[in-house]
């Protein structure tokens, strides 16, 4: 069986991570690229030496062009900047959409049949950025945002209830940031409800972390933001896609219908398979849910037009 091929653009913080947790998954031959010379072929050459301990078979190479990443299967953009201070939101947004429209851009041409799978912030932006700049369609661009948080509120589920993160379930919707839509109704712990067994305040307290939860770390780091969490979520949707599991996962993914959202890339569960998002799954919402359900689609819309608004 041909082995799958994964290229990785931004060999930085969750770029590498991602080619970390690849190659212990074996997932397969692993292109990493970025403008910084010299920075993904180092990190390609460390990483590949670690197989022999390890013992996972992978070929990594760093590249600074995009000739070596032809004939990927899933291609994972990362590249971009992170905010500094005294920038705005429109400068970050400027920027990294002028990054991702490169990336994607010399990607696509040489992958025509990959499943892109974006992570640059800001996220609901910049999936819409690189389908709209690949011309993919649709089913074939997904955004990496709802697996990273509803792994923090797993996280802090489990940490609440001293048991572990193996026996929560739960689901978010919308965007990355805080506007996300938690969804206790959806949340259980070996089957049973979250609401039985965390009382409404520390719940809502949980769930306020978590919308804060990139927030929490880059106060911690100082000098970045979060990449563990991060690319160990992208990589579990990169797995889905090359292993054909059809997991259920909440992703960017555009709705048309579905959810009456109208042609937009929101956060929604759906099924990962080897064609990339095979379907939305649609769940009822209440009146309280989806009231904040629209909200957070309404802020995905101003940052699209955003985008449309200065392509040029
Ligand atoms: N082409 C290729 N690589 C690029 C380009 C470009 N045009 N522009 C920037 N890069 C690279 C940088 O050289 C850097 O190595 O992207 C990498 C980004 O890495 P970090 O600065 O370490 O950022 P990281 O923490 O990995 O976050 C990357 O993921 O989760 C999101 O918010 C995060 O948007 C950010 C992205």
């Amino acid at each position: 069986m041909k082995r799958a091929k994964i290229t990785i653009i931004g060999a930085g913080n969750v770029g590498a991570t991602c080619a970390h947790w690849a190659a212990a998954k074996e997932l397969g031959d692993i292109v990493l690229v970025d403008i910084v010379d010299g920075l993904p072929q180092g990190k390609g050459l460390d990483l590949a030496q670690s197989g022999p301990i390890e013992r996972f078979d992978a070929r990594i190479i760093g590249a600074n062009g995009y000739d070596e990443t032809a004939d990927s299967d899933v291609v994972i953009i990362t590249s971009g900047i992170a905010r500094k201070p005294g920038m705005s939101r429109d400068d970050l947004m400027s920027t990294n959409m002028k990054i991702v429209r490169e990336v994607t851009r010399q990607a696509a041409a040489r992958s025509p049949n990959a499943v892109l799978i974006v992570v640059s912030n800001p996220l609901d932006a910049m999936v819409f950025t690189a389908w709209k700049e690949s011309k993919f369609p649709t089913h074939r661009v997904v955004g990496q945002a709802g697996v990273l948080d509803v792994a923090r509120y797993r996280t802090f589920i489990a940490m609440e209830l001293n048991c572990s993160v193996e026996d929560i379930d739960a689901l978010l919707l919308g965007g990355h940031g805080d506007d996300m839509v938690p969804l206790p109704r959806y949340t259980s712990v070996a089957g049973i409800p979250v609401t039985q067994l965390i009382a409404k305040d520390r719940l809502d307290a949980i769930i306020d972390r978590t919308r804060k939860g990139g927030a929490e770390i880059v106060n911690l780091l100082k000098t970045g933001s979060a990449y563990y969490a991060p690319a160990a979520a992208t990589i579990a949707m990169a797995e889905a896609i090359i292993r054909d599991k059809r997991r259920i996962l909440p992703c960017a993914a555009y709705c048309k219908s579905e959810y009456g959202v109208g042609g937009y890339f929101v956060g929604v569960p759906c099924i990962l398979g080897r064609g990339g998002m095979e379907k939305v799954i649609a769940i009822e919402l209440n009146a309280e849910e989806k009231a904040m359900f629209d909200a957070s689609v309404s802020h995905v819309k101003e940052l699209v037009a955003w985008v449309e608004k200065n392509w040029a």
